[in-house]
């Protein structure tokens, strides 16, 4: 039995969003900016997407610009309101400590160009606090940016509080929204943002395909420059049957979402009470009631995560250890480190992110597992050290 629990890596698409993106590829091949039958088919196809995302995070249509993904949309959101506020002499940039890398690099590049950063820390639980971002905003803020969900513990930022205070002080409102798309209800309006990320991988839709929305009148530079595609926003031919594939996922989730949200979430409870129960020295990372439903980060004492994670993959489970893009280094988790753990624990983490596909008996086989893996390893860590006290 092969269990999958990293869909915060990515998700298997659905049956559906396969299906449209095999019909798309091989009947909607025309160019969606081309006036003739064959183009205005594929254009069609492409709205229907624009208007099934619009509705899953509640914005219009005309507000969203489709991309390659979330790490897209990131770049794009924080270069492109950056650059467009640069002449007003707002070069200050803010965000939270436990952004994806897709944030944290983009402000390190803007950082090597002169711009100011400003890296907001989060408390224990992996909350930021708006009061923290009120104090790290200045009158130069050009933007603050906190993701919605973060990836690796789950936790739920207070993104509207935080917008208000932005707005407040003049700044524009970004939000990483990645890892809550799909998963919780996401409102545009409600949030109070100007900007929203997303991935459709992340919600069982084809890789390589997201969106940033924009909120209407948000002034920014283009994320490519070259034809008129998305309103000059983003140039480019169409990817019609990635975006068909998008647009498929956000109508099966908006669907699905609430009744979804739940099941999964008495899973990831299961697998967690599971864990907790029958392997002794673990502990839970992050405010258990600020997560998304599909997410737990699990610290095992005496265990190094990569050896546990091996391990489980020999058996069969997929699970990860915290962000995939540092996973294979040894690098200690930022996020668990921005939480204020001790060395050992940003390092005795694992991650596991569960999904549409997910079943009981596939939570039943981990619990199963894991006690004697984690035994082994940890009487090999113990066995290894007596040897290095009986050498030295
Ligand atoms: C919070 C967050 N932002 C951005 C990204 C990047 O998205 P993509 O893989 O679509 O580029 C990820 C993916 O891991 C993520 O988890």
């Amino acid at each position: 039995m092969r269990v999958y629990f990293d869909y915060n890596a990515t998700t298997p698409p659905s049956p559906e969003v396969v299906e449209a993106v095999v019909r798309a590829t091989r009947d909607l091949f025309g160019n969606a900016s081309s006036v003739h039958h064959y183009g205005q088919q594929a254009k069609a196809a492409f709205d229907d997407a624009r208007s099934a995302l619009a509705a899953l995070v509640h914005g219009d249509p005309g507000e969203i610009v489709f991309t390659s993904g979330g790490t897209e949309s990131d770049n794009f959101a924080i270069r492109g309101a950056a650059e467009a506020l640069e002449p007003t002499g707002r070069r200050h940039l803010v965000a939270s400590a436990i952004e994806h890398e897709a944030v944290l690099n983009t402000l390190k590049a803007l950082a090597r160009r002169g711009w100011r950063t400003t890296l907001v820390p989060v408390d224990q639980s992996g909350i930021v606090s708006p009061d923290r971002v009120r104090e790290a905003i200045g009158d130069d803020t050009a933007l603050v940016s906190v993701m919605h969900a973060n990836n690796e513990i789950g936790t739920i930022q207070p993104i509207a509080e935080i917008a208000a205070i932005a707005h407040q002080r003049g700044a524009l409102m970004h939000t990483d929204a990645v890892q809550s798309v799909g998963k919780i209800p996401v409102d545009v309006r409600a949030l109070g943002v100007d900007l929203l990320a997303l991935s459709a991988h992340k919600f069982n839709g084809p890789k390589g395909a997201g969106a940033l929305w924009v909120k209407r009148g948000t002034r920014m530079l283009p994320a490519l420059t070259g034809g008129k595609q998305e309103r000059n926003r983003r140039a480019g031919t169409e990817n019609v049957p990635a975006v068909a594939g998008l647009g498929v996922a956000a109508s099966l989730a908006a669907k699905k979402l609430d009744g979804e949200a739940v099941r999964v979430g008495a899973l990831r409870d299961r697998l967690e009470d599971g864990i907790v129960r029958q392997v002794p020295g673990t502990a839970i990372n992050g405010a258990r009631d600020r997560r998304v439903p599909n997410t737990t980060n699990v610290s095992f004492d005496r265990i190094e995560a990569e050896s546990l994670l091996i391990a489980l993959d020999l058996e069969g489970v997929a699970v990860s250890t915290g962000s995939a893009c540092s996973s294979g280094t040894l690098e200690p988790s930022h996020v668990l480190k921005a939480m204020g753990f001790p060395p050992h624990r940003t390092q005795n983490s694992l991650r596991f992110s569960l999904g549409m596909f997910s079943t009981e008996e596939e939570v039943d086989r981990v619990v199963a597992v894991l006690p004697g893996l984690v035994e082994k390893l940890r009487n090999l860590t113990k066995r290894a050290g007596a040897q290095v006290v009986a050498k030295s």
